[in-house]
Formats: C-alpha cells, sequence, structure tokens
C-alpha cells in the first residue's frame, strides 16, 4: 500500500465540490487514512509549492492557495500516487481529459480543484508538511477482500 497526500483548494471547497471529489476516491477504493480543514498560510504555500516559489506566477498561486479554506487529506492504496495522478488529469482543465476530475469540472489552468503528490518523494514530503503520523488513522476495511484479489 502506498500514501499519497491530496489537497482540494480554495475553489472546490468554494463551489462546494468537495463531496463529489471525495466519493471519486473512495469509489475508486482509495482509502481516507488523514483528513482535515485548514487555511494555508503564505509561509505554508511556500513549503508546498516550493519547486514554484521563483515562478513569475507563484504569486497569484499563493493568493489563490491562501484565499479561502482547503481541505487537506491522505488517501491509501496500490500505487495511489499514480492512480490519483491520473484521477486529476493534466494541470489545466482546458488540456484534462473529460472523465478526469480537472478535465470534468476545471476550465482553468490555476483553479485546478485537486492537488495531488506528483511522486512517492513529493507524498512523504508533502504529508509531514501537513499531518502528524499520530493523525494518521490507520485501518483495514473489512470490504478489502471484495475491493482486491488476495495476490495483488
Ligand atoms: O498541480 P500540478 O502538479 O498538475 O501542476 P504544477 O505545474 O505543479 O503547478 C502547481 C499548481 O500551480 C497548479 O496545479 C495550478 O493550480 C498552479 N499553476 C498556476 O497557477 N499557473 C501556472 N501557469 C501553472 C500552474
Ligand atoms: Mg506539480
Amino acid at each position: 500500500m502506498q500514501r499519497t497526500f491530496i489537497l482540494l483548494k480554495p475553489d472546490c471547497v468554494q463551489r462546494r465540490l468537495m463531496g463529489q471529489i471525495i466519493t471519486r476516491f473512495e469509489q475508486k477504493g482509495l482509502n481516507f487514512v488523514a483528513m482535515k480543514m485548514l487555511r494555508i498560510t503564505p509561509d505554508l504555500a511556500k513549503q508546498h509549492y516550493a519547486e514554484h516559489v521563483e515562478k513569475g506566477w507563484y504569486p497569484t498561486l499563493e493568493g489563490f492557495i491562501t484565499g479561502g479554506p482547503v481541505m487537506a487529506a491522505v488517501v491509501e492504496g496500490l500505487e495511489a500516487v499514480k492512480v490519483v495522478r491520473d484521477m486529476l488529469g493534466a494541470t489545466s482543465g482546458l488540456n484534462a481529459v473529460p472523465g478526469t476530475i480537472r478535465g470534468d469540472f476545471s476550465s482553468s489552468r490555476q483553479m485546478n480543484l485537486v492537488h495531488g503528490s506528483d511522486s512517492p518523494e513529493a507524498a512523504v514530503r508533502e504529508i509531514a508538511l501537513y499531518f502528524e503520523e499520530s493523525e494518521m488513522c490507520e485501518d483495514t476495511p473489512t470490504i478489502s477482500k471484495w475491493m482486491l484479489a488476495a495476490d495483488e
């Protein structure tokens, strides 16, 4: 099992899409192991998006991501990092194919509703930015035997 970090961005919260997005991840078979609402500070935004801080568009990204409450979550599953990224689709909602979250709900390059870690290393780093290990609600749902074969 692999963990990845998900952030439902301020546009997702404001547009009342949290439920639909969470439902998609649940339907896919991912297990939610942690979840909380918070308001991202400029300092946390710079840590989260460290790779983009020097980009010309970073200030508008920081304004967006700090502009309202977000929902941070950790989900777990086989190849969770890749599975979540595939479910999100391309960065811009204009390029994301229909069927993906961004493809179905966004027409924006910035307001693309959901963040997902882009590698297992990024997932470890991002989970630690937002959560303590003690906040992880590890569990093996009893339905698991109907979601995956024993040898998968
Ligand atoms: O989120 P993802 O990994 O697909 O994209 P990214 O290239 O790592 O960019 C991080 C986030 O910055 C995006 O999800 C957009 O919300 C935002 N962004 C932006 O505001 N302007 C851009 N030109 C590119 C990305
Ligand atoms: Mg990225």
